[in-house]
């Protein structure tokens, strides 16, 4: 079973590679990226809104499943909504033309809570709340979602998706998101002290830690398919404020001084749920996460603080 990762060098793929490669061996796990990054081969140099490159990959390696990770995220879709809307379903019509013609068995999507609006209920949002984003990410998510279901329900192509909250990681930062805070005040502690955030202090968001976002998409893809009675799932693992998750890093580090200077990312951030309710994933596949905040942050501490000594351990 030969399985294709794109966008592998972003935040998700570069860890992502690793567990599918330590699960299902090394050389079944083909990375691709637009760029080269630093992940051992097998590697391609792969374009997915160019529809042929993909189809020359899938058919070179006889790919049978694919993690479709390659996307633009929500502050960045925001600067440019027309790009962010070429890239995310272009491509992903893309993937899903090349598996039905190819034979891929499965497809794994990464949805979003973007896919909600400001007018569902947003604590606790259920898994069936209506889908009006105001974001083009948003837009291009339920789009996601939605060319998910036809591909199933049309050619029987294996669709599978989650509505991933703000995902937190201490290997590749991540670039253009709302959340992307919650990764950075980590970053910046470790290494000066001080943080200024993007969002106000009380701004509450569903977050979730690495090792719960690789696991969930491995187990989601792994689970029997009479089991599911959605495609795409919302799930979640912890919620907290940027003022929450300093006050948790200042029992490791406490002279950290957060400064607050909300900017064009507060209005996306207020449109998204706090909370999210994921106990269709609980009962339909035996989704649990495993990190709440305070492990989560002494997690992420160690990991810095590590890479952090041995740094300084090296001599230049
Ligand atoms: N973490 C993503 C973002 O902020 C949400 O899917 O864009």
């Amino acid at each position: 079973m030969s399985i294709l990762v794109t966008g592998a060098t972003g935040q998700i793929g570069s860890e992502l590679v690793g567990a599918l490669r330590q699960r299902y061996g090394a050389d079944q796990v083909i990375a691709s990226a637009r760029r080269p990054g630093n992940l051992p081969a097998p590697f391609e140099l792969l374009d997915v809104t160019d529809r042929s490159t993909v189809e020359k990959v899938v058919s070179q390696y006889k790919i049978r499943v694919i993690y479709h990770l390659a996307a633009v995220l929500s502050a960045t879709g925001e600067q440019d909504p027309q790009r962010a809307w070429n890239v995310n379903v272009g491509s992903l019509l893309n993937v899903l033309e090349v598996a039905r013609n190819q034979g891929v068995h499965q497809v794994f999507f990464p949805s979003s809570i973007a896919v909600f609006g400001p007018n569902v209920p947003r604590d606790r949002t259920p898994q069936e709340a209506c889908l009006n984003p105001t974001t083009m990410y948003g837009v291009t998510k339920v789009t996601g979602e939605l060319l998910c279901d036809y591909y199933t329900r049309k050619y029987g192509v294996d669709v599978r998706g989650l509505r991933y909250p703000g995902i937190i990681s201490s290997e590749t930062p991540p670039g253009g998101g709302t959340t992307d805070y919650a990764v950075e005040i980590f970053y910046a502690a470790v290494e000066k002290g001080t943080y200024t955030c993007f969002l106000r202090e009380d701004t509450r968001l569903p977050m979730m830690y690495m090792p719960d976002c690789l696991r969930a998409a491995i187990e989601l893809l792994e689970a029997p398919n009479s089991r599911l009675r959605y495609r795409v799932y919302n799930i979640t693992a912890m919620s907290f404020t940027p003022g929450e998750i300093a006050a948790e890093i200042r029992k490791h580090i406490p002279g950290l001084r957060v400064e607050y200077k909300p900017d064009f990312r507060q209005a996306i951030a207020d449109s998204w749920p706090r909370s999210i309710d994921d106990s269709p994933g609980r009962d339909d596949w035996g989704w649990k996460a495993e990190y709440n905040l305070p492990q989560m942050v002494e997690d992420m501490l160690a990991r810095l603080r590590g890479r952090q000594a041995k740094l300084l351990s090296t001599p230049s």
